[in-house]
């Protein structure tokens, strides 16, 4: 893995040549007073290094001529680990890692200037610590005040996102492991979680046997708040107070993904917890369904990234047309985005080590991101008959039948070289095999 980490610092440093990038890992979360969240990297630092403490800081230098890699990291202290645990320290640190240097992070503001001096720009993310980001611009105002001595130094701060990003967009087999890996637990945890949901159970305790499995197949836990919405509770698009008791004839949503070695899962199914749909319910999740079948049927090379959205937006307006919830021509209504009372969400994002991963959704209005090989993303349209939809001068009343449905199918989806493969395909949603 070591050898992957290092392509990938190549890779980066090829991109910004005599630049000079700093990245920082994540500062620890809190959660109450003193107490803290299991720590979690940041991706951009994790993806570049894959070292995985706090008070880091990485330096990337491809024109200095010994140190293109430098890391500053927290030193050896027995009596901080006797508490926290192992530190990697400076030594180790150099050996496991592969810098070319590395210093003790105390020593950042005295070291980091001769990795700034000779490079033509800063790649810096101006990230949520201020404080952080202060002492870096500092360093900057102070080589741009003394850069008439030398003649050198960076006279430009761009981001790094658009380089590492793009990058982190297109994944590599291994990573394609780790994400596979992420699913199969997903998949089990949602297949488990159907068989195990009845009527007049809560939903945390559905909640409580999902995570369950996270943690015992290996997983760090879930990648997002678990939702676990019965009834109307499926029209609240975040729902995780999770505190309701489910009633029978009720469809339950669950939107549950885990976290395996940082890389993530996303999956969302909507079933009848009785074991049958009613026929509203049944009529609006096909709809879904069929929406979501022809949005995945786009996630091809070469279509846009677009074209998945759209095509769901399309089917569902349609439907919505059929069925009497929306009246007009279905171009106008799209045009007129119409269907957003009832679709108020985008249909895809981006998923890796991030659950809502980096990378552009568009290259400007007039220029669509195009679908490549090694992209991964999420299909997931819905329908939220929510009980108080304003709608539309011009459009009908909901008929009172549909209203407190809310369904979502969300499937992650690799885009292949040939088309697609549909990664949680193991949980089942066709009506006929979630029907008991
Ligand atoms: N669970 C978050 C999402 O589906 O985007
Ligand atoms: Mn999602
Ligand atoms: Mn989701």
């Amino acid at each position: 893995m070591q050898a992957e980490y290092r392509q990938r610092r190549e890779q980066l440093m090829a991109k910004i040549g005599n630049g000079t990038a700093i990245f920082r890992s994540a500062p620890m979360a809190v959660m109450h007073n003193d107490v803290e969240y299991a720590y979690r990297q940041d991706s951009d630092f994790f993806y570049l290094t894959g070292f995985n403490e706090p008070q880091a800081v990485a330096v990337l230098a491809p024109h200095h001529q010994e140190h293109k890699f430098v890391l500053f990291v927290q030193p050896k202290d027995r009596e901080k680990e006797v508490w926290t645990g192992y530190l990697c320290g400076v030594e180790a640190a150099k050996e496991i890692y592969g810098a070319d240097e590395v210093y003790p992070i105390a020593e950042l503001d005295e070291k980091l200037p001769q990795y700034l001096e000779k490079a033509d720009r800063l790649y810096y993310h101006l990230g949520r610590d201020r404080h952080f980001n202060d002492k870096i611009l500092g360093h900057y105002q102070e080589l741009l005040r003394t850069y008439p001595k030398r003649g050198t130094g960076p006279i430009a701060i761009e981001d790094t996102g658009t380089i590492i990003h793009a990058l982190r967009l297109i994944k590599s087999e291994s990573e394609l492991v780790q994400m596979r890996q992420a699913v199969a637990i997903a998949v089990e945890a949602h297949n488990y979680a159907r068989e195990f949901t009845t009527p007049g159970r809560y939903e945390y305790e559905i909640q409580a046997e999902i995570e369950h499995i996270f943690r015992k197949r290996g997983a760090l836990g879930p990648a997002y708040p678990s939702i676990v919405a019965s009834g109307v509770n499926a029209c609240v698009l975040h729902y995780i107070e999770n505190n309701r008791q489910i009633q029978s004839g009720e469809l339950l949503l669950i939107d549950a993904g885990c976290s395996y070695n940082y890389y993530n899962s996303d999956i969302t199914r909507t079933f009848p917890v009785s074991g049958k749909f009613t026929p509203e319910q049944k009529i609006l999740y096909e709809l879904v369904l069929s929406a979501q079948k022809q949005a995945i049927a786009q996630v091809q090379p070469g279509n846009s990234f677009k074209s998945v959205h759209d095509t769901a937006v399309r089917v569902l307006t349609e439907g919505m047309v059929e069925l009497g919830i929306l009246t007009g021509e279905v171009d106008k209504l799209i045009e007129e985005e119409k269907y957003k009372p009832y679709y108020m969400h985008r249909t895809s994002h981006w998923l890796g080590l991030d659950v809502h991963d980096v990378g552009v959704y568009q290259h400007g209005e007039d220029k669509p991101q195009i679908l490549q090989p090694g992209q991964v993303l999420t299909v997931e349209p819905g329908l939220y008959i929510v009980p108080d939809t304003k709608l539309a001068e011009d459009q009908p009343a909901t008929d009172p039948r549909w209203v407190g449905i809310g369904i979502r199918i969300e499937d992650d989806v690799l885009v292949t070289a040939t088309g697609h493969e549909v990664l949680t395909a193991g949980v089942p949603k066709a009506v006929d095999e979630i029907e008991q």
